[in-house]
């Protein structure tokens, strides 16, 4: 059965394309999702994608990911997590995280470290596998990539 990747989106990613376009671009939301399913469909993985202005919301959804699937098992193998502004400050999305023990790959659309120094702090990266940050929506077909790559088995040495 294919791999599933959970991509989640956190508050105001909604507005894409219409929110300060000098930071984050033109291309909508829409647009990314369609995306990286596509990109997962050429890398043999099903993507799901979400996006949530709530914080419980999203603690929920990486619940489900984790807990969600039959017996209480996983529902998705791993997860592309843009927390948006609660990057910087959600507790419970970290405590989520590490309670999920999934892989988890950190987006942003902006380069954050180019930002404001409050933007250079986040609670996702100590548990995530990594962080791309800065490269506009390509950035989430980048974690696909990524997330295909940790979730197949090495390839057999002879
Ligand atoms: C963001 C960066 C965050 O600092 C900001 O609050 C966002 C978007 C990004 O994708 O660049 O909402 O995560």
């Amino acid at each position: 059965m294919a791999k599933k990747i959970l991509v989640l989106n956190g508050p105001n990613i909604n507005l894409l394309g219409k929110r300060e376009p000098s930071i984050y671009g033109r291309e909508t939301l829409a647009t990314i999702e369609s995306a990286c399913k596509k990109r997962g469909q050429t890398l043999g993985l099903a993507v799901e994608c979400r996006q949530s202005n709530l914080e419980g919301e999203l603690v929920g959804w990486i619940h489900e990911a984790a807990y969600g699937g039959p017996k209480g098992k996983r529902a998705f193998d791993a997860i592309v997590l843009n927390a948006g502004a609660y990057t910087h400050t959600s507790i419970a999305i970290m405590d989520a995280l590490k309670a999920a023990a999934l892989p988890v790959i950190e987006v942003h659309l902006s380069n954050v470290h180019k930002r404001e120094k409050f933007r250079h702090r986040s609670y996702i990266t100590p548990v995530a596998e990594g962080v791309i940050s800065g490269f506009g929506g390509l950035g989430y077909e980048l974690a696909i990539e990524a997330a295909a790559k940790r979730l197949k088995p090495a390839a057999r040495k002879r």
